[in-house]
């Protein structure tokens, strides 16, 4: 008798380490939401809405990496979350504890990009490589944001919070109108 063909495309070994990267993914959500309610606290409102948009973005990854485990046939198990710090000494301290975690979570997708290429999985390796990308822009972004923090000192957090406002209206304003 031929055995049934197997129509999944994802290996057992990328579909643990995925399974893995969506809890660190939800734990990355959890974890900017509780750094934006730390900055809320402290009424520094533009840096509070900088990481609840960051949470936001972590759960559109996490989502990603569970639509990819659904479509290759995978099997979604998400483990018990890490509960996130709550927290933090200063301005510096908070965005330091998430650049690196950032730095961690690019060792992360490193690791599982490692796999898709051992697997000569082509189809895992261009899915991964929009994350491999992310990472470089976020890790950019977030080391940036401590270096201005500490530029301007406890007492310039005002300055941070224009800094961080003027990023924000930059990315959201529309494209200039191409010259006539
Ligand atoms: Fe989804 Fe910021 O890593």
């Amino acid at each position: 008798m031929s055995q049934p063909i197997n129509a999944a495309l994802i290996s057992p070994a990328l579909d643990d380490a995925i399974n893995a990267q969506v809890g660190r993914e939800f734990e990355a959500s959890l974890q900017y939401v509780s750094i934006a309610a730390w900055f809320e606290s402290e009424s520094l409102t533009e840096l509070a809405a900088f990481f609840y948009r960051q949470a936001d973005e972590e759960r559109l990854h996490a989502m990603k990496f569970v639509h990819y485990i659904t479509e290759t046939g995978g099997r979604l198990r998400i483990g018990a979350l890490a509960a996130p710090r709550a927290d933090f000494a200063s301005a510096e301290e908070a965005v330091t504890a998430a650049l690196s975690w950032e730095i961690d979570v690019t060792r992360h997708i490193n690791a599982i990009m490692d796999i898709a290429l051992q697997e000569r999985d082509h189809i895992a390796g261009q899915f991964l490589q929009w994350f491999v990308a992310e990472q470089r822009e976020e890790v950019s972004s977030m080391s940036t944001l401590r270096d201005v923090i500490r530029r301007a000192g406890p007492q310039g957090l005002l300055l941070v919070e224009d800094y961080v406002a003027r990023r924000a209206s930059a990315a959201t304003a529309p494209a200039p109108e191409p010259a006539a």
